[in-house]
């Protein structure tokens, strides 16, 4: 059986049903639908906390079940602290909370989205229905037997209870297509690499034409007559063809420069001849995780038919060891005519950007490009798992990913680029190598990227760390969050949309 949230939205007034969840502050007051429902038993809210020492903090729960007459199975009760102030990310990580609350049997549950100082707005109201959908999110696919220990029903409909139903169902109408883009994201990050090889993927990037997306899917023919000798190595040991893929948005001005969106597709990083150690491999599944990002941003951007031009682009290949693979010391020819020293094969995604980036510039004329890769374990040496390492030539364009990163929770941090790391990847034998030696690896990785952008305003983002984030949070429960998909999404509507 397939997951399924349905989540609807109905007025205040209307009768709840199953798990009823409720918002209430550290004075605990009952809001009044809250109040309504509980009727006779009024005081129970206040006796039960005093129970269970609930003081209405920010994601603390009271969970009581309901008593005779009140038409709900249990009664959950969301603290809220003082319950102002409210940023659009708290709402959305309150539903977030919730939705890891609900108890495992509730298949029907009523939000009533009110506080005792008034009912939430149609924005907040969809916020709450955003957090819930991400947090629901699993995948289970190759499961076929259900443990107990596994979070949640995999069938829930959620009724949110607003003032203004109208409102939060249009509201809701963008956040359910960014929803999907996140989880669109998330599938192609956690299918194992047998099933995702680069050609498989492109078909599912194929899909996004049912949206309006124009896809073009180019193979190792084309890529050779392009000249593509950077990304074409990266690929020539794998039994698997090698694809860029090419998704237009049309949704802006006709005519006007688009914004790139650039995305690394390793499906699978074994390091090739630079073998990478046996332990934790299998996580080198998710080294399309970029590439996975843009997919997911096309569809959100394609689905709530967002007003701008956009390309996606991405670099699909498979890094393997074989008698016909690549190897340390060869030269390589990118598509921009510059030279390339292998030093490791295991440096790899910089091969496939360079010449997707290249390409990319070359042919769109973007006023802004940005590129998300998990190209650097040492970004997570830098960084950690909680922000992405940002680094850009431009700096409107760090500010926009910047506040775009704080907005939605994907939080960047921006990282150096000057002449001084840049020399670090000069080559003896050509224009270049692939990698800077031992000290700030993510850092020449970016300057390395940067030899193939030109002058055009661009950012890269090293998600290595994030994009297969396993820390659990309240929106997120699964290892291959998707993360990068509302990041882009925010970047273009505040930054690019007309
Ligand atoms: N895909 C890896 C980076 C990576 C490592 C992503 C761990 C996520 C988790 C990338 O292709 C890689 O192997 N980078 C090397 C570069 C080195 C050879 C210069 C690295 O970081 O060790
Ligand atoms: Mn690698
Ligand atoms: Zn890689």
């Amino acid at each position: 059986m397939p997951d399924s949230l349905k989540i609807q939205f109905a007025s205040l007034s209307a009768e709840t049903e199953g798990v009823v969840v409720a918002l209430v502050g550290s004075d605990l007051a009952v809001p009044p639908r809250a109040a309504r429902l509980l009727d006779k038993a009024g005081d129970l809210v206040e006796r039960a906390a005093k129970a269970d020492g609930f003081k209405g903090k920010p994601a603390s729960f009271l969970d009581i079940l309901a008593p005779e007459k009140v038409a709900a199975t249990r009664l959950l009760f969301a603290g809220i602290g003082k319950g102002d102030g409210w940023s659009e990310l708290d709402v959305v990580k309150l539903g977030g909370a919730i939705c890891g609350r609900l108890p495992d049997a509730a298949t029907e549950a009523t939000i009533m989205a009110e506080t005792a100082a008034g009912p939430l707005s149609a924005d907040q109201a969809a916020d709450l229905a955003l957090g819930l959908r991400l947090r629901f999110y699993a995948f289970d696919r190759y499961k076929t037997k259900k443990k107990d220990s596994d979070e949640g029903v995999r069938k829930r409909t959620v009724t949110i209870l607003v003032s203004d139903e109208k409102g939060a169902r249009k509201a809701f109408k963008a956040r359910e297509a960014i929803a999907d883009g996140v989880d669109l994201a998330r599938d192609l990050v956690n299918e194992p690499p047998n099933v995702l090889f680069p050609t498989a993927f492109a078909k599912r990037a194929g899909e996004l034409e049912k949206l309006g997306v124009e896809v073009e899917i180019l193979g190792d023919k084309e890529l050779k007559k392009l000249g593509m000798g950077a990304l074409l190595a990266v690929g020539q040991g794998s039994a698997r063809e090698s694809h860029v893929v090419i998704m237009r948005w049309e949704g802006g001005k006709d005519g006007e420069a688009p914004v790139c969106l650039v995305g690394k597709g390793v499906c699978f990083d074994t390091g090739g001849i630079s073998l990478k150690p046996g332990e934790g491999m299998q996580d080198m599944k998710g080294d399309m995780g970029g590439a996975a990002a843009v997919v997911g941003a096309m569809h959100a951007l394609a689905a709530r038919k967002a007003r701008v031009n956009v390309v996606g682009l991405i670099g699909l290949v498979e890094n393997m060891p074989d008698g016909n693979a690549y190897r340390p010391g060869d030269i390589l020819t990118s598509m921009s005519g510059q030279t390339i020293e292998m030093i490791n094969t295991d440096a790899e995604g910089r091969l496939v950007l360079a010449d997707v980036l290249w390409y990319a510039k070359d042919r769109f004329k973007p006023k802004a490009m940005v590129n998300l890769a998990t190209l650097t374990g040492a970004i997570m040496v830098a960084l950690g798992q909680e922000h992405a390492g940002l680094f850009a030539n431009d700096d409107d364009l760090a500010g926009k990913l910047s506040a775009a990163g704080l907005a939605t929770g994907e939080k960047v941090w921006r990282m150096p680029l000057t002449a001084e790391y840049d020399k670090l990847i000069d080559s003896q034998f050509a224009d270049m190598k692939n990698t800077g030696g031992r000290h700030g690896g993510a850092i020449t990785a970016a300057q390395f990227l940067q030899r193939f952008v030109g002058d055009t305003p661009w950012a890269h983002l090293d998600v290595a760390g994030t994009a297969m984030n396993s820390i659990k949070g309240d929106l997120n429960r699964s290892w291959g969050g998707g993360w990068g998909v509302r990041l882009l999404d925010r970047l273009v509507a505040d930054g690019y949309e007309r």
